[in-house]
């Protein structure tokens, strides 16, 4: 059982603001993935859960524990790096093992019997005789998590553990970083750049930015609805398109388009004017957001309605499974994901049609999200798990 909470945790180096007042739970068993461009204050935040950077204020707890000025080794969590860390002079078995014999928590029995299992879980028995230098970059990786689940800690703590990996091989570890933790069921926080591993991943993802937290929920709520034009941006790949509007009898208005904005959609809650005036003659400004992928050619979705408008083709760019269209309406650029192998050239003008259950508007000073047109919003889903002993 080990549940931990960040408190109003705070991290200052110099005139630097690493973490800048974080209030986060993570529940018990629970496999939650922070995210953000580099430099927001991951590798800080982890870093202070460890134990290996004292916090200039507020609190970490695990469980019932306030451990905020606990040293690192009497935390029980085990950290996972990018660059592995391991000896190279020392075997697999002994780097997984190192400093658990003299720790005197373990008998050698029970070390080897711990060894084993792991070596049976990650499928590195093969490996426990080798140095590092023998060992492909998974491979090292994977005698970095022994090391990491032999001491059956309280929480693992990953930091891009998969960075240095090839492409492929950070695809298969996802998945087995996935297995183990369904295996093990162990708390885990786990720190990544890559917006698609944390989607791949987490539970519960948390973007940050310049040491907050922007938005913290399920990877589809992240996608689906974003709480700010941060989150909006950095979730989704290509990224959302954002197009300076007014919004006028629930429409809205550019010089190139108006697309109507469904009444009945969810009013992301933000203080202040009302997402989509209802009184004819009220307009104000705002950003509307519409995904590549929540734009079409009009003639490859016909259903769309006839709420279409037209665009002028400057560049394409084939990406195998779509056709990414760079177009612009009077002063808009914006892209569209489109069917692949559709014929386009630059300069053609393009009927375009918009997801009408897709539209996101954010306030055009604060960013904050003002309204999403679909309504389904769900709350972060929780996976039930019995009970450990
Ligand atoms: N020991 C330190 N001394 C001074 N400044 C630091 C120190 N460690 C981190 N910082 C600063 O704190 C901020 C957050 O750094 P952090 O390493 O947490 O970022 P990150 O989100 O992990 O970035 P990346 O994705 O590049 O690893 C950065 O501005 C960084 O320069
Ligand atoms: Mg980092």
């Amino acid at each position: 059982m080990t549940t931990i909470q960040l408190q109003n945790l705070r991290k200052e180096f110099d005139d630097v603001v690493a973490v800048d007042g974080i209030d986060l739970t993570i529940e018990d068993g629970e496999f939650l993935v922070i995210v953000g461009p580099s430099g927001c204050g991951k590798s800080t935040t982890l870093r202070l859960l460890a134990g290996l950077e004292q916090a200039t204020a507020g609190r970490i707890g695990m469980d019932d524990r306030d451990v905020t000025s606990t040293e690192p080794k009497n935390r029980n969590v085990a950290m996972v790096f990018q660059n592995y860390a391991l000896y190279p002079h020392m075997t697999g078995r002994r780097n997984i093992t190192f400093g658990m014999k003299s720790a005197g928590a373990f008998t050698d029995d029970e070390i080897d019997q711990r060894v084993e299992e792991a070596a049976k879980t990650l499928d590195i028995a093969d490996l426990l005789d080798r140095k590092p230098e023998a060992m492909s970059g998974g491979e090292r990786q994977r005698i970095a998590l022994g090391r990491a689940i032999v001491r059956d800690p309280d929480a693992f703590l990953m930091d891009e553990p998969l960075s240095n990996l090839d492409a492929k091989l950070r695809i298969q570890m996802r998945a087995e970083l996935t297995r183990l933790h369904a295996e093990l069921e162990t708390t885990t926080v786990y720190v990544t750049h890559d917006q698609t591993e944390a989607m791949t991943l987490g539970e519960r993802v948390v973007v940050m930015n310049d040491g907050r937290l922007m938005q913290v929920d399920s990877p589809q709520v992240l996608y689906d609805f974003p709480e700010n034009r941060f989150v909006a941006e950095f979730i989704g790949d290509p990224a959302m398109n954002m197009i300076d509007v007014t919004v006028e009898d629930g429409t809205a208005i550019h010089d190139g388009f108006e697309i109507p904005l469904p009444g009945a959609g969810t009013d992301a809650g933000t203080p202040g004017t009302d997402p989509i005036p209802e009184r004819s003659g009220d307009r104000h400004d705002a950003v509307l957001g519409v995904r590549p992928e929540d734009f079409y050619l009009a003639q490859e979705s016909p259903d769309l309605g006839d709420a279409t408008f037209t665009a002028t083709v400057d560049v394409t760019e084939p990406l195998g499974d779509s056709l990414l269209v760079h177009c612009s309406v009077g002063d808009a650029v914006f892209k569209i994901q489109a069917e692949p192998r559709t014929e386009l050239q630059s300069g053609d003008e393009i009927t375009v049609a918009s997801d009408p259950e897709r539209l996101h508007l954010f306030d055009p000073e604060t960013g904050e999200a003002r309204y999403h047109s679909a309504t389904a919003r769900r709350s972060p889903e929780r996976i039930e798990r019995a009970p450990r002993e």
